[in-house]
């Protein structure tokens, strides 16, 4: 009869037991095993060890930096910017902003307006934001005192009496156009240097809702990507993205097996003001409806009830010029709304504030998680959006969404010098 594998086994660990505890017994023993351990610990460490692949690939290297210039839009498109807070200028303060490709300076003067200005003093440089101090409706440079006025017009100069129109020609600092707006400051900034071409509108109704108490404020947030300012807008152009990367239920830990079916409609030229649509060229209406939840995103697989729920709620955002967004998230206990505000830092760099609200009707905890469902949401498309080129010609199937039209609408947003913006302090 063969031996059984047990008894084979039972043999053999006795076999070895016994030979160990006989060489720990001897001094030889004890030597030869303690060689034994040194020798596997010697080869252990200097043996090399699989690794993953060196990640060569640096999304911020010179070379793909350069690669994203040579192809996308220039980076700071004619539009209204969201530049600083209305909080930042309190009590005096001054605000330095380095933003679309220059220097900046806010202040709010004694008459109440917020003004933004060119940052650096036409006298001898020096940068009114860091040390300049509001006098009157005036900001009074910290090196030699000259003071400007919101217009950028030179006002008093301490230690002369010869003012001439001439010398204010020539200290004239360059001024924007400003709009305050639920506690944000906005700029019209125009590589052209041209007056504003529209008004900010789509979010005014909001403002008197929260000034009536219709509304309340929810959550803010802000954030900085490192891609260019056009790729949220983009979105609007591309349905096949919201079942690929959108697919996941933005709820972390529960993405990976609840899949969501999005359907999309994009209207470029037209947008809520007021709750009405009107045609305007700046403008853009998008609609969102997610159709349901699937487990693993399968379609045999719902969710129960998700269906129904998802039918009572709507999504309805207008995007106001290129860097501003209006969402609406209608639902049965009353409209969330949030301000979506890009900033332009560098071209390939934006700050991204978020501002939530909603009616009295809903409830707060309610309003909050939606608002970070919403930011896990805006993030699911940041790693592609960050390490992205941007075809001016791509090659598009049947299928795909309007995104020729999205490039003439984009268009708009730029002018002749628009390359040319930041060029110098910016190195690009
Ligand atoms: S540098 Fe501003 S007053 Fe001289
Ligand atoms: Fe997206």
């Amino acid at each position: 009869m063969a031996p059984r594998a047990d008894d084979v086994q039972t043999v053999a660990s006795g076999l070895l037991t016994a030979g160990v505890s006989t060489l720990c017994d001897s001094k030889l023993g004890r030597y030869a095993i303690g060689t034994a351990c040194l020798a596997a610990a010697y080869n252990f460490l200097l043996t090399p060890k699989q690794q993953k692949t060196k990640e060569h690939f640096d999304n911020r290297s010179s070379r793909f930096k350069a690669l994203q210039q040579k192809h996308f839009p220039p980076g700071f498109p004619n539009t209204w910017h969201a530049v600083c807070n209305a909080a930042d200028l309190t009590d005096g303060q001054v605000k330095s902003i380095s933003a679309l490709g220059t220097e900046l300076v806010a202040f709010r003067g004694a008459d109440g307006k917020a003004a933004v200005l060119d940052a650096f003093c036409p006298h001898m440089g020096a940068h009114l934001g860091f040390g300049g101090q509001v006098v009157g409706n005036t900001i009074q440079c910290p090196f030699h005192g000259w003071s400007f006025d919101g217009s950028g017009t030179c006002h008093r100069i301490p230690y002369t009496t010869r003012l001439t129109e001439e010398v204010k020609e020539g200290a004239k600092i360059k001024a924007y156009e400003t709009r305050e707006l639920l506690g944000r400051i906005f700029i019209w900034f125009d590589a052209e240097g041209r007056p504003p071409q529209w008004d900010l509108a789509a979010g005014l109704d909001l403002e008197e809702a929260v000034t009536r108490g219709d509304c309340y404020p929810v959550a803010m947030r802000c954030s900085i990507f490192h891609q260019h300012c056009c790729e949220m807008h983009m979105n609007s152009a591309d349905p096949f993205h919201f079942q690929t990367l959108h697919a996941p239920l933005p709820i972390p830990g529960l993405g990976r097996f609840i899949k969501g079916i999005h359907r999309i409609r994009t209207i470029y030229g037209e947008g809520e003001i007021r709750g009405k649509v009107e045609k305007h060229q700046h403008l853009t209406l998008f609609k969102e409806k997610t159709m349901g939840l699937y487990l693993f995103g399968k379609k045999r697989w719902p969710v129960p009830f998700s269906a129904t729920v998802a039918q009572l709620i709507d999504t309805v955002v207008t995007f106001e010029g290129p860097n501003m967004m209006h969402f609406k998230l209608i639902t049965p206990l009353g409209t969330i709304r949030q301000i979506k505000t890009i900033l332009p830092i560098e071209p390939f760099k934006q700050q991204v504030e978020m501002y939530w609200y909603a009616e009295k009707s809903v409830p707060r905890i309610i309003a909050y998680l939606l608002s970070l469902i919403g930011k896990v949401a805006l993030e699911q498309d940041l790693e592609v959006w960050e390490n992205k080129l941007y075809w001016k010609e791509p090659v598009l199937v049947e299928g795909d969404g309007p995104f020729q039209e999205f490039f003439d609408w984009y268009g708009q947003f730029y002018s002749q010098s628009s390359s040319q913006v930041g060029r110098h302090q910016l190195e690009w």
